[in-house]
């Protein structure tokens, strides 16, 4: 580990929001001093960030690395490092790898796994199945349930509504819903069935589908107080339920996707813009941001769901559903903010304070003494298009592509040691198991 590193005149997202340039020293991992007058020490590291803004790193709170057994995908360093491209200094891990991550021992052997490869920060967590209730309340560390109401397959799909129930009357951690009804998908895929177009996608997993589900958590959520939070929402009519009742302990996040493409994108990317919930309208990305803006949505997910070429380009439906993120939306969010549809401090707190704090991750998510040293540096004066081959994933390709963006990460930093640097990638660094409330 760096033991002093000292960040020169950047300007730093304080706190209270407000963005002030000057200097922040971190030490033993954490961040010591924020202030203009930062005397040097001895073998300390210098960073001269004149003209780059400076954010608390982000904490990617839904992504699919794949490991073990779907490595032909991604593996935790490749994720891992394009993570640290992307300012991704700690990320939240789903259970659908192979094995499915449902017991104790699949979850440590996942830690593990990101112990010896992971260069950032990881966390994991255990998935629902219609049998496991002693492990989903007894494993350790976990950020929380998965609950696959729909859109899945095999152990993972809990689509019966007393095994629902069942989980979600027994204990108290966070329940993180992939809320699509199984029902009406099922029969939805019936009336489609033949096609091969992907557009029929969006028409079968319909926002119908999508609000019967959330309907359904938020019902169970509220009968037994039970913490819920709601993945990837991606219609208007959820926002909308959300906006008129959302109790305290609910909290919804949105994928940069589901902001900004909508249905035409299969009409550019084909299959490449197929993801689970699907793509929605025009309107649907309206009424997201809105609710976004307006604290009805909490926090953003990139949903990094990688998959090969090869497998996206076979025919619908068997080309399989999501698409890689952590390296490009931090970029694109701060992108939105320069075009004035939100501020830099708001997607901050959207990428890293809300998540922090929806997950009771401790020191995590703010620019001040005694936080974790994990920051990135962004350079919000130059434009960029997103190319395939710049990107880390091991699946080498983004449904952004030639998209113009600022907001790139310059330099990433980890528990004070710099993972990316102009380009270079430190792939010595190893990231921390991180801790939770839940
Ligand atoms: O589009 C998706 N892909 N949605 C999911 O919920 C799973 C993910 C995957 O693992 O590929």
């Amino acid at each position: 580990m760096t033991a002093s590193l000292r960040i020169l005149r950047a300007r730093v997202l304080l706190p209270s929001g407000e963005m002030a340039v000057t200097s922040v020293r971190t030490q033993a991992g954490k961040i010591a001093e924020v202030g203009d007058d930062l005397s040097p020490v001895p073998d300390e590291q210098v960073i001269e960030a004149d003209g780059l803004t400076l954010l608390p790193g982000v904490i990617a709170p839904q992504v699919h690395f794949r490991e073990p057994g779907l490595e032909h995908k991604e593996d935790l360093s490749t994720a891992s490092r394009a993570c640290a491209k992307g300012g991704v200094t700690s990320f939240l891990e789903m259970p659908n790898t192979l094995p499915v991550t449902v017991t104790q021992e699949l979850l440590d052997q996942k830690l593990a796994i990101a112990a010896q490869k992971s260069i950032v920060n990881y966390g994991f967590f255990i998935g629902a199945t219609p049998e496991n209730l002693p492990d989903l309340n007894t494993a350790n560390p976990t950020c929380g349930i998965k609950l696959f109401m729909g859109s899945a397959h095999g152990a993972l799909l809990v689509d019966d509504q007393a095994a629902t129930e069942a989980i979600f009357a027994s204990g108290t951690r966070l329940i993180a819903v992939h809320a699509e009804n199984q029902s009406r998908i099922l029969a939805r895929r019936q009336q489609f069935a033949g096609s091969d177009d992907p557009t029929v996608h969006s028409q079968i997993q319909d926002n119908q589908a999508a609000l019967m589900a959330t309907q359904f958590a938020l019902s169970l959520s509220k009968k037994y107080q039970r913490r819920l939070h709601i993945l990837h929402l991606s219609t208007a009519e959820e926002a909308e339920l959300l906006r008129q009742d959302k109790p305290t302990w609910v909290t919804a996040e949105v994928t940069p996707q589901h902001l900004l493409l909508n249905t035409d994108a299969y009409y550019q990317i084909g299959s490449l813009a197929q993801m689970n919930p699907p793509l929605r309208s025009q309107h649907d990305n309206d009424v997201l941001w809105q609710a976004l803006r307006d604290g009805v949505i909490d926090f953003i997910a990139t949903d990094h769901a990688p998959h090969t070429l090869e497998e996206k380009a076979k025919p619908y439906p068997d080309c399989p559903s999501g698409m890689p993120g952590v390296e490009t939306s931090l970029p694109l969010m701060l992108t939105q903010s320069s075009q004035g549809r939100c501020t830099v401090a708001q997607v901050a707190n959207w990428m890293s304070t809300a998540v922090a704090k929806a997950y009771e991750i401790p020191n995590k998510g703010a620019i001040a003494p005694g936080y974790d040293a994990d920051l990135v540096l962004v350079d919000l004066s130059a434009y960029r298009p997103v190319e395939r081959g710049d990107l880390e994933t091991k699946c080498r390709w983004s449904p952004f592509e030639g998209l113009m963006l600022t907001g790139w990460p310059v330099v990433t930093i980890v528990g004070g040691h710099i993972v990316f640097d102009h380009g270079k990638i430190d792939g010595s660094h190893r990231g921390q198991a991180l801790t939770f409330g839940t």
